[in-house]
């Protein structure tokens, strides 16, 4: 068994691993497998949703990896048609039926719902969590206006706020207020859904150290203690994006990368949430 090969952050008493394996689009036996494979490897965090319908499989490879329970960080999170308060305490035991866990390590709202009040869905997600279904609790997709209002209606500490974040994104006003929260960013798309292996800019500081584009990329992020969750249905890229915590880029470097940001940089389309089917 390798050891593991990602540091920690600390994050209002969570301690969540800077690197973790995305599952989105993975399924079925391919799923399992690259679950197994990244712990095997020495990944240390696992994310995955109800939504991504692979909850079984993720669990699967968790299972069969024999690595000990508790030095493994699992995320899932709830769709927002399960946010009224009874049905997110049922879609939390769902989830974790599926994945054959007695908790999560973190349990995130996975888009905010405009309509259900967030004060009640709140109240039920701190249920689940000091009912031990989950050791910390978090967001997906919130602004800061939404930050905001979370902190305060929330009993419970709120540990990230999960979001799209790249080089090519400006995200700085909400990692602003994650970090005046105490919380983590926890960075997903972060090579830009593999925009950024075709960078120039990337490519080229990259091979100054001997890495590839999307190793620059990563770096980037978890030299600003950014979690990163990339997602690969490849096993060779499973190591490449784990290689990133055996250089620094310069002051210079994280510079010119920050200039990348550009209007169009989302590669999540933001209109999917006004466009949900709540039930
Ligand atoms: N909270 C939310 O609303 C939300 C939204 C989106 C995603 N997420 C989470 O974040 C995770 C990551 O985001 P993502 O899946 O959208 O995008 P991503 O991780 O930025 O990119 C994944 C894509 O990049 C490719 N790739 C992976 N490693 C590569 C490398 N080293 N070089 C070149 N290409 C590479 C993959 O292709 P191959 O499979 O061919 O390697 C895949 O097509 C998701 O899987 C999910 O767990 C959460």
């Amino acid at each position: 068994m390798s050891a593991a090969i990602s540091p920690e952050i600390k994050a209002n008493g969570a301690s969540i691993p800077l690197l973790g394996l995305g599952t989105w689009e993975l399924r079925g036996r391919s799923c399992a497998g690259m679950v197994e494979q990244a712990l095997r490897l020495g990944y240390r965090h696992i994310d995955t949703a109800e939504m991504y319908d692979n909850e079984r499989e993720v669990g699967e490879g968790l299972h069969a990896s024999n690595i000990k329970r508790g030095e493994i960080f699992v995320t899932t999170k709830i769709w927002p048609s399960h946010f009224a308060p009874r049905e997110l305490e049922r879609a939390a035991r769902d989830s974790l039926s599926r994945l054959r866990l007695r908790e999560v390590d973190l349990l995130l709202l996975h888009w905010p719902n405009p309509q259900i009040p967030l004060a009640d869905t709140l109240g039920a997600l701190c249920k689940v969590k000091r009912d031990g279904l989950a050791r910390h609790i978090g967001v997906s997709n919130f602004t800061v206006k939404l930050i905001e209002e979370a902190v305060r209606l929330s009993s419970e500490p709120l540990v990230c706020d999960q979001i799209e974040c790249h080089p090519f994104l400006d995200q700085s006003k909400v990692i602003a207020a994650c970090r005046k929260h105490h919380m983590a960013v926890v960075a997903y798309s972060p090579i830009a859904r593999g925009g950024a292996r075709n960078d120039k800019l990337l490519a080229r500081i990259g091979a100054a150290h001997g890495k590839t584009a999307a190793q620059v990329c990563l770096r980037y992020l978890v030299q600003q203690d950014i979690v990163v969750i990339p997602r690969t249905s490849k096993e060779r890229r499973l190591s490449e994006n784990a290689a990133i915590f055996d250089f620094t880029l310069s002051a210079a470097e994280m510079k010119e990368i920050a200039g990348l940001t550009r209007r169009d940089g989302r590669v999540v389309d933001w209109s999917y949430s006004g466009r949900m089917q709540w039930d």
